[in-house]
């Protein structure tokens, strides 16, 4: 048996990469840790908490009492940290809390494995480390600053973050390249673009327009929509992770996305379109339709042309210090490890949308705590 320690596993990403794990392998025993924000939640794993080689910890990666305990329970050989504070608009209104966690939340991570998979030293003093341990820290391309209208991001891009958020990432990435240099502590960094698919809270683009045309609400598009994001299907990075994990040169940063460019008006209209598609085409997705519900004109299934369509955009004051457009090159990873984005942005937004069909109790579930205060003050005034 193999033990993962997977923080932040009840979020976005790290529940997705908890199931891929699951499923691919038989021999591995996932350890999640997650304190569990506003953006985790454990209705995500119902199914994965019934397994018995799937344990659960409340907990802040902060605390160093709570990850040191875990790695005496446990035999942890891999950490992947997913944990963090993910929103950059919710960066721009209380930057601390995003260096609290991204950053001494990361650091606490790093010191407490370092310990526990230290052997002894070396010749040259270098601490020695258990055989195939290794720490992998989920980064962003949003570390890399932004773009003008050509060109990409490569793993050489210099740093130039922009935001309290991608300040805070860029602030955890450079402790782990620390800990790589100093202790040469076995680590890898990847850096991937905007991840869309299932579970993704409805506070980024993606789910909030779906949740928002369902709802016959406004879709709040910042500036002049012409913000460039490379979208990447979240299983695709999953499948990305698991390959720098297990065959990343140790030390390496690799950059995971591609080939996905979108501006976020593309993304709008297009999200219109398939949502009015798929529930023309599937009766059993009406009930997912509550366009009544918040408005009061008729906005219903039956009259579906005349209301869910473009006139539902609304472009809203820009995002302070909205970084123009991201793009990754992915040429490192596929050369070496032979990953590359497998899910066209066309049939990954498909998959999703009806994963959000399917689903409607696991929006409603999430969005059920503070999410309505949030919504109001987040663009209640803009
Ligand atoms: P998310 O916000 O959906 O989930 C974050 C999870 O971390 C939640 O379950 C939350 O409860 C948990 N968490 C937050 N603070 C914690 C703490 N102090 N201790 C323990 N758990 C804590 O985020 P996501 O979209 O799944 O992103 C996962 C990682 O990937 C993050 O590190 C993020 O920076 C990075 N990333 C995300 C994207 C994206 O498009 N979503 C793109 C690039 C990089
Ligand atoms: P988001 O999903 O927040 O991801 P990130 O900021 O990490 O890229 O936003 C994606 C893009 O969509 C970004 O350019 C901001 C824009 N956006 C809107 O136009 N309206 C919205 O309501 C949100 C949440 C984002």
């Amino acid at each position: 048996m193999k033990y993962y320690l997977i923080t932040g596993g009840a979020g976005f990403i790290g529940s997705n990469f908890v199931k891929f794990m699951l499923k691919k392998y038989q021999d591995v025993h996932v350890v999640i840790l997650d304190n569990l924000t506003y953006a985790g939640n454990l209705g995500t794993l119902k199914n994965e908490l019934k397994d018995p080689r799937c344990t659960f910890v409340k907990g802040d990666i902060c605390d160093q009492e709570v990850v040191k305990k875990i790695f005496s329970g446990y035999p942890i050989r891999y950490v992947v940290n997913f944990a963090a504070e993910s929103h950059v608009d919710r960066s721009i209104e209380n930057p601390q809390l995003f260096l609290q966690t991204n950053i001494l939340g990361t650091q606490n991570l790093l010191d407490v494995a370092k310990k526990n998979w230290t052997t002894g030293k070396d010749e040259k003093g270098y601490p020695a480390y258990l055989d195939g341990v290794k720490y992998l820290q989920v980064s962003t391309d949003e570390v890399y600053g932004s773009l003008g209208e050509t060109g990409y991001f490569t793993e050489t891009t210099p740093l130039d973050p922009r935001s309290p958020y991608s300040a805070s990432k860029t602030g955890a990435d450079l402790i782990v390249v620390a800990y790589s240099e100093t202790y040469k502590m076995p680590v890898n960094i990847t850096r991937c673009s905007n991840n869309y698919g299932p579970y993704h809270f409805p506070e980024k683009l993606i789910p909030l327009i779906i949740k928002n045309i369902l709802e016959g609400k406004k879709l709040p598009v910042y500036g002049d929509g012409t913000n460039v994001r490379d979208w990447l299907y979240v299983e695709d990075h999953c499948k990305a992770i698991d390959l720098v994990l297990h065959k990343g040169r140790t030390g390496e940063v690799y950059n995971v996305g591609g080939h996905n460019e979108k501006q976020n008006i593309q993304i709008v209209r297009l999200t219109i379109e398939t949502v009015r598609r798929l529930l023309k085409e599937n009766p059993e997705y009406r009930s997912a339709c509550r366009g009544e519900v918040n408005s009061s004109e008729k906005k219903t299934p039956d009259n579906i042309d005349d209301w869910m369509n473009d006139s539902l955009i609304t472009y809203v004051t820009d995002r302070l210090g909205h970084d123009q457009r991201y793009a990754i090159d992915p040429a490192k990873i596929t050369k070496e490890l032979a990953w590359s984005p497998e899910t066209k942005f066309e049939d990954g937004i498909v998959k999703t949308i009806r994963w959000y069909l399917e689903n409607q109790d696991w929006v409603n579930e999430v969005t059920s705590g503070d999410y309505q205060k949030y919504y109001e003050e987040m663009y209640g005034s803009r």
